[in-house]
């Protein structure tokens, strides 16, 4: 037989020690580039961007959004030089995004400022290509678009025809099951059939209920009074673009207020990036709640298609989508790609997580006719399957579900199939369970599991736990060095080949003295399996877990994309306080020059032109 080994799998670069500086740091023989940042026009119709602050409300549709975060690329005929780059826009900082930071007059917020900051969420989808070694966007690009917190779309799953999506605006519009915009775009998840998904995460925030709330609302966090931006108290336009916002019943009538508009948030949401003319579409079937990520399980034909997805909140919960329909390779090249979606992710089964003891949990239905710990059924509990999917967070606690550290991003060894969660911290936690086994996990920990035979069994461990290099035996639980050393990871992404990437989003001084947020990796399949209790990675030992990647000061590394040579990386900086300087990513900015922020994507290259991380 002719058949060539693999070569053995290895981290072929060596682990950098900790940096604080106002510029990315990399592994030796590696470069890094900025593509992307905040305001860079993506069509003719935004002025290029300007470092006051001045530019529009329209200049910013048609411009790449702020606070980069979740992200995939989609290659245009295969290539791995040319393609469409779908980022997550989480969040906004005010004080870079205007001239003067937020203002408002007599207690209102001027609509200017408002549409610009709706404008600068959501998700941005880029034709990027790469000529003589420079990654640039394609401007006035056909595929280049914006989607934003204003952008209509499309609703499907149990909630969709359930009558609680009404509000004013649909019933003027005259079609029911559709939501209006996207909103903290955190994590992010593709398909197998070549769409992206953008997780909504702490969209309540930007709603307001200060009339009587139901016990759904106020298990999700709808706030009594006050919004994060105050978007509802700016003056309205058409179909009241703004006090939409403003979720507090007027009278009986729901076809007459908003009280229904938050029920159009908090799920996967579906994006075709290669049909620009196609609308998003919100999957209601995974669950509303504050998702951090989605990711599809190893894919086996004729077995169900299964989704991955975490409530990144304390105490919150893990679950897994099941489709009803097995998957059919065959359905990986059409071309109605939305279509498809509609097959897998529109008709399945929501399960919760509980972890028992001794590495064995088990998946929970989220179904009217499950049982609940106190005997009754979900259906007598929280109501129809419309409202068990709207009140997730509710459903978990009547089931019994099992209060996690923050589940923030999940990933799914290509090998092997298991599913790797980062818990990234939870310093409220006074009383321990298995998987979160530390009071006041102020450096989270990575933990991992095997589906069993059964949909409803798994077998679960500890993979890492966070530390500083200082930290005594009963903090330091994996025995991490100062190079690698980490906290709070957050970011979780496999490549193709096996390679385990990590990032954090840490604030936790102990670790923060010696290294501002970065992206550690770690080739799982060559680790085995740990004693029971114990962590499986050894932190002593440098072959195992080595820091890749530092990011500049004040911010957080998150989201991570290939090409399909595995060549480029693209790496997500959110937040920086200082950065950048130039298009070289590693080039800091002089001392005492400031300035205004831009959140970007860094593109990674190996000096040799060979495969990153090998
Ligand atoms: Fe947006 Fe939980 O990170
Ligand atoms: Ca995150
Ligand atoms: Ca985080
Ligand atoms: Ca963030």
């Amino acid at each position: 037989d002719d058949v060539t080994p693999e070569p053995e799998l290895k981290l072929g670069f060596e682990s950098i020690p900790g940096a604080r500086l106002n510029a990315v740091a990399v592994a030796a023989g590696y470069s890094a580039q900025v593509l992307a940042p905040w305001g860079t026009p993506l069509n003719s119709q935004a002025n290029s961007w300007k470092d006051d602050g001045s530019n529009t409300s329209q200049d910013q549709l048609n411009a790449v959004g702020m606070h980069h975060d979740g992200m995939h690329f989609f290659p245009l005929n295969g290539s791995d030089t040319e393609g469409l780059l779908c980022i997550n826009h989480e969040y906004i900082d005010q004080s870079a995004l205007h001239p003067a930071g937020a203002t408002e007059v007599a207690g209102k917020r001027p609509a200017e400022e408002v549409r610009k900051e709706i404008n600068a969420h959501g998700v941005s989808v880029v034709h990027i290509r790469r000529v003589d070694g420079v990654w640039d966007v394609v401007t006035d690009s056909s595929y280049n678009r914006r989607i934003t917190s204003a952008t209509e779309m499309d609703v499907t799953g149990p909630v969709a025809g359930s009558g609680l999506l009404v509000t004013k605006y649909t019933t003027g519009r005259g079609v029911e099951n559709i939501a209006r915009g996207t909103n903290n775009n955190c994590g992010n998840g593709y398909t197998p059939w070549g769409t992206y998904l953008t997780c909504e995460e702490n969209w309540p925030f930007i709603f307001v209920n200060s009339g009587t709330q139901d016990a759904g609302q106020v298990r999700m966090g709808i706030p009594a009074s006050g919004t994060r931006y105050s978007w509802e108290t700016a003056e309205d336009g058409l179909y009241d673009e703004f006090t939409q916002f403003n979720v507090t019943p007027s009278g009986t009538d729901a076809t007459q207020d908003f009280r229904n508009e938050a029920n159009g948030h908090g799920y996967v949401v579906e994006i075709d990036p290669y049909n620009p003319a196609s609308r998003a579409v919100k999957r209601t079937a995974l669950g509303r709640f504050r998702h951090e990520d989605v990711t599809f399980g190893k894919l086996e034909t004729g077995k169900p298609v299964v989704f991955y997805t975490g409530h990144d909140g304390r105490f919150e919960y893990i679950y897994k989508y099941v489709s009803t329909k097995l998957w059919n390779p065959a359905d990986a090249s059409r071309i109605d790609r939305l279509s498809v979606g509609s097959e897998y992710m529109d008709d399945g089964i929501l399960f919760v997580a509980r972890f028992n003891e001794e590495g064995k949990g088990e998946w929970i239905p989220l179904l009217e006719s499950t049982v609940t710990t106190s005997g009754q059924t979900l259906g007598e509990v929280v109501g129809s399957q419309a409202e068990i999917i709207l009140n997730c967070p509710w459903a978990g606690d009547a089931v019994g579900a099992t209060p996690m550290d923050r589940p923030e991003w999940t990933a799914v060894d290509p090998d092997t199939g298991l599913v790797y969660v980062t818990l990234t911290n939870n310093t409220s936690r006074t009383e321990v369970n298995a998987a979160n086994p530390r009071t006041n996990n102020k450096f989270g920990h990575i933990i991992r599991w095997q589906e069993g035979a059964a949909a409803t069994e798994f077998a679960w461990d500890f993979f890492v736990f966070g530390s500083p290099a200082s930290g005594d035996s009963a903090t330091n639980l994996s025995g991490l060095t100062e190079r690698n050393e980490f906290a709070s990871p957050d970011g979780l992404i496999f490549d193709s080949r096996g390679i385990l990437w990590v990032q954090t989003d840490n604030g936790a001084d102990e670790v923060t003295e010696n290294t501002n947020d970065q992206m550690l990796a770690v080739i799982p399949s060559r680790l085995g399996s740990a004693d029971s209790g114990e962590p499986v990675v050894d932190g002593g030992n440098q072959d195992q877990l080595r820091r890749f990647f530092v990011g500049p000061n004040g911010c957080e590394v998150t989201g991570l994309a290939f090409t399909g040579d595995n060549k480029n990386f693209f790496v997500n900086i959110q937040h920086p306080s200082n950065w950048p300087y130039s298009r070289n990513a590693a080039e800091e900015t002089p001392v005492g020059v400031s300035v205004r922020p831009r959140a970007s994507t860094v593109v990674i290259m190996k000096d040799d032109g060979g495969e990153i991380g090998v």
